[in-house]
């Protein structure tokens, strides 16, 4: 049936409405506040366009959809779409945050939640998930994706689509999902937002594309096109990324969008010589609609005129659009999704708010806990709160909170604290320190934040970044806490007091001297609208913490990239080996990481007994099954993430370190033991080898099963041919 409509109004349709349907423009609102594109209702009534996207409520949504269904010839409705990246007004932690978890039923929810909120305001679209792995946390963006891992990113794409999309597309508490940004965004050179990438056809192909292809697997309805090229080419123009690989390889059957005016900035790229030319390029790549450029709107018809687009081709791309309207049931009922009944009853209910605090919690990372300062003593009876996000509602919400509120909703960690703390316990506060990079060296603060931590019996540091200082455009050469934090933090040890820092910020930072030099480091990366009593759950022990980093933490930047999946290389350098110049190290820092991916303390301890294997050679089609018993040393109830890594020793081409295969979350009592397995087959140990085939290669393996990528012992099985 809907093969037959969409053809029926394709016959119908002139190329000027064709085109309409491929162009995307922004209505008044943008996220950075409204910005006039003076003539853009014009535009929807004379059938130019054939999506908006910034418009959020169910009142905005239906003028404009009255627009298109009534003022246009076809009566073809628009799509709404818009940023619903970590919440849409119940703002979940950043997706690096949730990663964190690597709960996927929590993040599962988060993304079901936003939808829900998102599609009752007549939202239809989401330009979500974001799934480019990165290893380089001078770039910005590294707080909107899952990290550096290719098998963790893939599960993660997975549960977010689900998520959005719900149990089906159409479903009016569903949104479309956008796994963004194809191809290799994470990559850029010099970690500068937007800058070039290239690597090799492997490293893309083995790391970087998985989770794309697992999101549309997953059931992704759309694409959006990255801004940066991928081996000389931009991604807008790509068509090896968005036909060959897309459509032919992958069998993708949505649309696909560009990322805002990415076909217009092939003209910079030096690619294509005028905007025309950049649109014949795109459309012709493959590329299906084109957000806010207007090269389309502008240029197409001519193109088409001169032989240098087929109908055929603008044809193909309308039916994708097309086909996604039919699908969202808009030629049924255009206004399905603005229904101001719903609007009013799925906003930041107290259901929503639960999930975001249990969320938030589920995310943080206990990376340090000496002399047992944490969870905070019931004796502690006066507790300081210091630092730039001590008190700060604004920097809790993270970049991309789609109509997030900054100024009154978010939870503060002041507020958390003292909401938890009660009766009987004094909770001071000093802003102490600034964030911002131009006060580095000002110390004007400290004397407050001295005189408030003075009589503490425990110093809270909520210190990191601006919540600006993380997402697009937010690049970085320093990954130190800026301005001049680590600086108070250096005169609060000498108080001699018990210190714990609450790192909040969206990448790694490098915080060696607090490694060293401060009791407990909890990172709490910015963790939404409940954030501040998510944090207090933790420090207080209502919550014993069970993140795991999905990304690596550097040193120093000079270290970067550094990630656990990296090669042996010929030189590999040994610590405790003999003198080892010639070896690939540094001359001024350790190659360690200063934690690494995977790592994640509790308030419990849990212990992990040697690994067993049910057999210790396997056939291809064959599974093998590796189990431990986790057992919980300690005296709490705790939740661990038992991971499961192997290595393949031999290959055609070199292989890395340490891979991710499966990993699985396990809550034991104290005392309580529990047998963990994993199956593991030739499916699992594949990789595009020296031909670039896919698939295993017979060999030896080294098998490691353990709570953190630095997982010492392996045992070694055989993939025999
Ligand atoms: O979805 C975003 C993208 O991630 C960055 N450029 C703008 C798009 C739409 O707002």
């Amino acid at each position: 049936a809907m093969t037959t409509f969409v053809d029926a109004l394709i016959a119908k349709m002139t190329l000027a409405e064709k085109i309409g349907q491929l162009t995307l423009l922004t209505s008044d609102w943008v996220s950075t506040g409204p910005t006039l594109r003076a003539g853009y209702k014009e535009d929807v009534a004379a059938g130019k366009v054939g999506a908006i996207f910034n418009a959020h409520s169910v009142a905005y949504t239906r003028e404009l959809q009255k627009l298109a269904v009534e003022g246009t010839r076809l009566k073809i409705p628009l799509i709404f779409g818009y940023d619903v990246i970590h919440g849409h007004r119940t703002i979940f932690p950043i997706s690096l945050g949730e990663a964190a978890s690597w709960d996927l039923a929590a993040i599962e929810k988060s993304a079901r939640i936003s939808a829900t909120e998102a599609a009752a305001e007549g939202l239809h679209w989401t330009f979500a998930p974001m799934v480019d792995i990165s290893r380089d946390p001078r770039w910005g963006r590294i707080s909107e994706g899952a990290g550096e891992d290719t098998y963790l990113g893939s599960r993660i794409a997975e549960a977010r689509v689900k998520g959005f999309q719900g149990k089906r597309i159409g479903d009016t508490d569903a949104v479309l999902a956008t796994v963004k940004h194809f191809a290799a965004y994470g990559a850029p050179q010099a970690g500068r937002d937007y800058s070039t990438v290239d690597m090799s056809m492997r490293e893309l192909r083995d790391t970087y594309l998985p989770p794309y292809k697992a999101a549309i697997d997953a059931g992704a309805a759309t694409v959006m096109t990255s801004f940066n090229e991928v081996d000389g080419v931009p991604a807008s123009g790509n068509h090896f990324l968005m036909t060959d690989v897309l459509r032919n390889e992958w069998g993708f059957k949505g649309f696909v969008v560009t990322d805002f005016t990415s076909i217009n900035e092939m003209v910079p790229h030096g690619y294509a010589k005028d905007e025309k030319q950049a649109g014949e390029q795109a459309i012709n790549a493959g590329v299906d609609m084109d957000m806010q450029g207007a090269v389309y709107l502008n240029h197409l018809a001519k193109s088409v005129a001169e032989g240098k687009v087929s109908v055929a081709t603008i044809d193909t791309a309308v039916r994708r659009v097309l086909e996604m309207k039919y699908r969202l049931g808009l030629f049924t009922d255009p206004y399905r999704f603005s229904d101001a009944k719903r609007e009013k009853a799925n906003v930041m209910t107290p259901a929503f708010l639960a999930a975001a605090r249990d969320v938030a919690r589920r995310s943080m990372v206990l990376l340090k806990n000496d002399r047992d300062a944490l969870p905070i003593a019931s004796s502690a009876k006066r507790i300081a709160v210091v630092g730039p996000l001590g008190d700060s509602k604004a920097d809790m919400i993270g970049s991309w909170a789609g109509q997030g509120d900054r100024t009154t909703k978010p939870v503060s960690v002041l507020e958390g604290i003292r909401a938890r703390a009660g009766k009987g316990v004094t909770v001071t506060y000093a802003k102490g320190a600034s964030y911002a990079f131009a006060d580095a060296a000002k110390t004007d603060g400290f004397a407050e934040a001295m005189a408030a931590a003075r009589d503490a019996d425990v110093i809270v540091a909520a210190m990191g970044e601006h919540w600006d200082m993380t997402g697009e455009a937010a690049s970085r050469t320093s990954l130190d806490l800026p301005g001049n934090q680590e600086a108070l933090l250096k005169q609060l040890k000498t108080l001699g007091k018990p210190i714990v820092l609450v790192l909040l910020s969206g990448r790694p930072n490098t915080v060696a001297w607090a490694a060293e030099n401060v009791d407990a480091i909890l990172e709490a990366w910015y963790p939404g609208t409940m954030g501040g009593h998510a944090v207090a759950d933790v420090l207080f022990g209502d919550y014993n913490p069970s993140g795991k980093l999905p990304v690596t933490f550097p040193r120093s930047v000079g270290q970067v990239p550094i990630y656990y999946a990296m090669k042996n290389t010929g030189r590999p350098y040994e610590p405790k080996g003999p003198e080892q110049k010639y070896r690939s190290r540094y001359l001024d820092s350790p190659n360690t990481p200063q934690w690494p991916f995977g790592y994640g303390l509790s308030y419990t301890s849990f212990g992990y007994s040697p690994v067993t294997l049910d057999r210790a050679t396997i056939r291809p089609g064959q599974t093998l099954t590796a189990s431990v018993t986790l057992t919980n040393t300690g005296k709490r109830v705790g939740t661990e993430t038992v991971q499961l890594y192997t290595r393949d020793l031999v290959g055609s081409v070199t292989r890395p370190l340490k891979e991710l295969k499966g990993f699985r979350q396990i809550t034991l009592k104290p005392g309580e033991a529990r047998r963990v397995s994993f199956t593991v087959s030739d499916k699992d140990l594949a990789f595009h080898r020296a031909d670039m085939s896919w698939g295993a290669e017979a060999g030896d393996f080294d098998l490691f099963i353990g709570g953190s990528s630095d997982v010492a012992t392996p045992v070694r099985f055989t993939l025999s041919e």
